[in-house]
Order: structure tokens, then C-alpha cells, then sequence
């Protein structure tokens, strides 16, 4: 039997510029995780996953027609992540066989609320590996990041694409999404081992080393958030708010280099100035769309990190999910864990996910 992992991620610094080529975003692979087996199987096959299997497909309606909503469904991501290693192994002449194929996952709570920490890139991640192994394919790290990525953009097209790089590279990246409309014309006109073999422009995944003293504390607040519906939201607003907009984008982008540069130079102190400042910039993005990115819930938590010498933010989309934050290794958390324990945050105990690294990048 073959079993692959792969870990949930939390966005660091970023989020939405990210979206657009070119603007980079810091994001962290933490240690929970979506496993996937495959076991050989006889004329028929079987997808089977306990955390998905009770979860509601979602709807809308457009123009008086019932359209559904399959983005946050990870069942989706899996057959589309399926189709996609198996259309690649067909055009290395392997010869497709059956399995049983099973998901479980650590990236939802007991209770089957979303952590936040982003299921859908996981199990992409996690299937393209475990198929990689069956089908004995050898993918490189790079590799399996194109075609998981191609497997989401077709399930869900508004995504950077961050959290399966996080997920396939583990630890702590640096990264910048490629041209998506680029991709999409490539895609019309090349097989899959064509789209892997050439440089998706604007592509850019790069493994930050972390200062000694820095710790990473995370914080829940127990409401889930819908990432893709928040992207649409801001990006409603984009065309109208163009000049505020690019402005965003553009200062981001700085803060996060600056950001980048803090973890090149062991700099905790900057990396924490630059997260009050993404916290800042994200606090006008909400202002210019009027899409709420830091709820009351995350600002509580934010609030109170700060009361307690951490640097926070919301994580991610926000609208609820995860906080972060940065804090010096050296100052005592007991002091803040209470705290927000007291206003009703949980701190989730999860650590950076290092992985070993599997042939060249
Ligand atoms: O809420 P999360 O952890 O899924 O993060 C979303 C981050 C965005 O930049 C808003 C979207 C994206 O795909 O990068
Ligand atoms: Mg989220």
C-alpha cells in the first residue's frame, strides 16, 4: 500500500496581492496533514473520505438557474488532481490500472469546521504524490506543484496557487503566482508534459531560512471563512477602485521584500515591523472593496498579541479562520495564551512543517 502526506499551510504576509503575478506572499507549511492511500485494486476503483463525505455541496443562483458551487468541496480537487497525473501518465505510455484510493485528513476540526489551513491545495498535493508513487512517475518537487496547480486552477480559478506551494515545498517560502492568463492559453495548446517541461513566467517559489528567535504563534477563531467568495469580493470591486487598488498591490509588494529581507538578515524585529504594516495595508484593502478581512474576532486576537510584544494579522483571506503572529523567542506567551483563551481564541499548538526534500527542486 502506498501513503503520502502532505501539510496545511498558513499565509504569512500577502494575501490578495498575491493573487496578481508577480506580487509575493510569505506562507508557512505547519504539521497537520492530508494523507492519502492507494491500494491496488481489481476492474473497479474507489475515492473514499470520511471528512468529506457528510460535507453539503453549496449553490447559487445566476440568472434564475441553480448553479453549484463545488470550490469548497476538496472531493472536487481529488478527481481533478486524478485526471490530470493520470492524463500525464498516459503520455509517458504508462498503462493506467484501478485502486482504491482514501483520503483523511487533520486540516478540519473534530467537528468538521474548516481550521483554515487550506484542505483543497493539500489533498491536490497529496493525490498527485500518492499517484506519482503508484504509477512510479518521478516527479520532482516542481513537477507535482505544476500539475496540482493545474488540477486546482480547474476546480477553482481565482487562486494564487500559494498554498500547494507551501504544501509541496514545506517550511517557510517565499512566493509569487504565474501569469494565469498565460497559463491558460498554454494550456489549450500543450500536452501536460509539455506544460511541465517550460518556465511558467512570473513563477517564483523560494525557501526562506528562519531567524533563531523568531516563533510563529497561531490563533483560531472558530468561525470558518470562505477564501474563494472573499477573492471575488475584492476582485469585484478591482475594476471600479483601479488607481486604490494598484496602490494596494504595489505596497504590499514592498512590504512583503522588505519582509523577505528581514528573514535573510535574521532581523525578527523588521519581519514584525512589515507584518503591522501588511495588517495596515489589508485593514485599507477591506476599506476600498469593503470586503471585512479582519473581524472583530481577529482583531481581538491581533489586539491582544500586540498588548503582549507580538507582531499579528489576520491570516490569509480572513473573515474569520486564523490569526498570526510573530513574536521574539526570548519574550514569555504564557501571558498571551491566557489571554486568549479568556476572549475565546484558540491557540492552535502546530509547528513549521520541514520536509525532506525528494530530487532537484
Ligand atoms: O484564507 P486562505 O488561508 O485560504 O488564504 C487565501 C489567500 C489569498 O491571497 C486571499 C488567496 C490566494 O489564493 O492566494
Ligand atoms: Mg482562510
Amino acid at each position: 500500500m502506498i501513503e503520502v502526506s502532505a501539510p496545511g499551510k498558513l499565509y504569512i504576509a500577502g494575501e490578495y496581492a498575491v493573487v496578481e503575478t508577480g506580487h509575493p506572499a510569505v506562507i508557512v507549511a505547519v504539521d497537520q496533514f492530508v494523507t492519502v492511500t492507494v491500494e491496488t485494486a481489481r476492474k473497479v476503483g474507489s475515492i473514499q473520505s470520511a471528512q468529506y463525505s457528510d460535507m453539503p455541496v453549496r449553490w447559487t443562483r445566476r440568472n434564475g438557474e441553480l448553479v453549484l458551487d463545488i470550490r469548497e468541496n476538496p472531493f472536487h480537487y481529488i478527481l481533478s488532481a486524478i485526471r490530470l497525473t493520470e492524463r500525464y501518465a498516459q503520455e509517458k505510455n504508462i498503462l493506467l490500472s484501478f485502486y482504491d484510493l482514501k483520503v483523511t485528513s487533520e486540516l478540519d476540526s473534530s467537528n468538521g469546521r474548516k481550521y483554515g489551513l487550506g484542505s483543497s491545495g493539500a489533498v491536490a498535493v497529496a493525490t498527485v504524490r500518492a499517484l506519482d508513487q503508484f504509477y512510479a512517475l518521478n516527479l520532482t518537487q516542481l513537477e507535482i506543484f505544476k500539475i496540482a496547480a493545474l488540477a486546482n486552477l480547474a476546480v477553482q480559478d481565482n487562486g494564487s496557487c500559494g498554498d500547494i506551494a507551501a504544501s509541496c515545498y514545506g517550511g517557510w517560502i517565499a512566493f509569487s503566482t504565474f501569469d494565469h492568463q498565460w497559463l491558460k492559453k498554454q494550456q489549450s495548446i500543450h500536452t501536460i508534459s509539455e506544460l511541465l517541461a517550460i518556465d511558467w513566467p512570473g513563477l517564483s517559489i523560494e525557501p526562506l531560512q528562519t531567524p533563531e528567535d523568531l516563533r510563529l504563534l497561531i490563533g483560531w477563531t472558530g468561525s470558518p471563512a470562505s477564501t474563494s467568495d472573499l477573492v471575488d469580493q475584492v476582485h469585484r470591486s478591482r475594476e471600479e477602485k483601479r488607481t486604490a487598488y494598484q496602490k494596494f498591490l504595489e505596497e504590499s509588494t514592498i512590504c512583503v521584500n522588505e519582509m523577505i529581507k528581514g528573514f535573510k538578515e535574521n532581523n525578527v524585529a523588521l519581519i514584525q515591523q512589515m507584518i503591522r504594516k501588511n495588517r495596515q495595508l489589508l485593514r485599507e484593502l477591506s476599506t476600498i472593496t469593503g470586503v471585512l478581512i479582519e473581524t472583530p474576532a481577529l482583531n481581538k486576537l491581533c489586539n491582544l498579541a500586540e498588548k503582549y510584544e507580538g507582531a499579528a494579522k489576520s491570516s490569509g483571506a480572513g473573515g474569520g479562520d486564523c490569526g498570526i503572529v510573530i513574536v521574539d523567542q526570548k519574550s514569555g506567551i504564557l501571558p498571551l495564551m491566557s489571554a486568549w483563551e479568556y476572549a475565546e481564541i484558540t491557540p492552535l499548538p502546530l509547528h513549521v512543517y520541514h520536509q525532506q526534500r525528494k530530487g532537484p527542486l
